[in-house]
């Protein structure tokens, strides 16, 4: 699991008067809404005697541990330690991570990396966002799996054959192979568009394929756990979905997924939306939850890769390549520690301020991710 990455941590609704611990890259935060209607996102453990911050209260723009009072701001910053006295000097070591916060889409997303504000990846441009003739939904949903596995499966086009009656013809076509794959670099990732036959659609939704026929769909991964799929279902029919992953631990996973569509724009529609988005998840559930390992494998030589697995394998280029970066997480050193350290996603302010009270999370620096990888060669 990486730092350095916006991460999905709640929606809008969930974020109002009580403070709600997210659990996010095996480390649980505070969400909360500050006084100013912001949403804000902290460490979770207080640097006093580490309670939970969570479980305190608000009092206007501050957080106040429910062990000993301690309050602390949005920015992370302590404010009052009452068993110091009214007018006590706060010490600075008592600040908290804080992270950046974004809400967009009926999301909120934290930013949990220490890289400045001109550094960091951005999260996912959603060009329908706000224009007319789109309409959006969300649902979000578990998975008890791995995050990798789980964008692994939104980028592959061989799957949609055996795993989605809604998209292919569950093995029955003798003739199906994977045709072309029509690259897409991306910034942040690498995608492709490419043209299967699918199945006529249902009943409700049969105007938009009345027979079977091709489907276009691009799709491919921003990042280490977002995803972009377009749907043509039709020249003018289009569903641009969008999966944003918060990685729980390594083996769960929430998933949010935001649905853009161009027609069936009567909020009527949204329930059918919802309902057939979420039909297509579980089958992708099934699926991620029965892998083995859990893991992806630390080297693509214990899995036999063919050429439609070519996105798969730029996607796991791109995580060695922020392995290199140092923004890998050590989870071995991580578990090693778990019952005694209490560690925390370093935020930006740590690059400008020293000796924190909570231990930073080890990370597999750029020289040993190269050696761990050799070793498992
Ligand atoms: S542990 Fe939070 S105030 Fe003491
Ligand atoms: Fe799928």
């Amino acid at each position: 699991m990486y730092i350095n990455f916006w991460y999905p941590m709640a929606t809008t609704e969930e974020v109002g008067e009580q403070p709600i611990k997210v659990r996010c890259l095996d480390q649980d935060f505070v969400v909360f809404r500050g006084g100013d209607g912001r949403a804000k996102c902290l460490s979770n453990t207080c640097v006093h005697r580490g309670g939970s911050l969570a479980g305190g209260k608000l009092h206007g723009d501050l957080i106040a541990c429910s062990y000993h009072g301690w309050q602390f701001t949005g920015e992370g910053e302590c404010r009052k330690i009452p068993s110091l006295g009214k007018d006590a000097k706060i010490p600075g070591r008592t600040r908290i991570d804080a992270y950046p916060v974004e809400e967009r889409h009926g999301i909120v997303f934290a930013f949990l990396g220490d890289l400045p504000e001109e550094e960091r990846p951005p999260i996912i441009p959603v060009p329908e966002a706000g224009q007319e003739g789109w309409r959006p939904t969300l649902v979000h949903y578990d998975i008890k799996g791995n995050y990798e596995r789980s964008i692994e499966n939104g980028i592959d086009p061989a799957h949609n054959e055996y795993v989605h009656d809604t998209h292919g013809f569950s093995g029955e076509d003798e003739d199906y192979s994977v045709g072309e794959l029509r690259d897409v670099p991306t910034e942040w990732g690498h995608g492709f568009w490419h043209t299967f036959q699918a199945p006529p659609l249902p009943p409700q939704l049969r105007k938009f394929r009345e027979k079977p026929g091709d489907l276009e769909v691009g799709t491919g991964h921003h990042g280490p756990n977002q995803v972009w799929t377009y749907i043509h279902a039709s020249p003018e029919y289009y569903f641009h979905q969008y999966l944003f992953e918060r990685p729980i631990d390594e083996e769960h996973i929430h998933i949010y997924l935001l649905c853009m569509r161009n027609c069936m724009l009567d909020p009527d529609q949204d329930e059918l939306m919802n309902e057939r988005n979420l039909y297509v998840a579980e089958q992708d559930v099934v699926i991620i939850e029965a892998l083995h390992p859990v893991l992806t494998p630390p080297t693509n030589t214990k899995e036999f890769m063919t050429p439609s697995d070519k996105c798969i394998v730029m996607y796991r280029d791109r995580l060695r390549e922020w392995d290199a970066k140092g923004w890998r997480i050590d989870m071995d050193e991580v578990r090693r520690n778990a019952k005694k350290v209490a560690y925390t996603i370093p935020s930006p302010a740590r690059r400008e301020q020293k000796g924190w009270v909570v231990d930073a999370v080890p990370m597999i620096g750029a020289g040993q991710a190269a050696a761990k990888l050799k070793a498992t060669n």
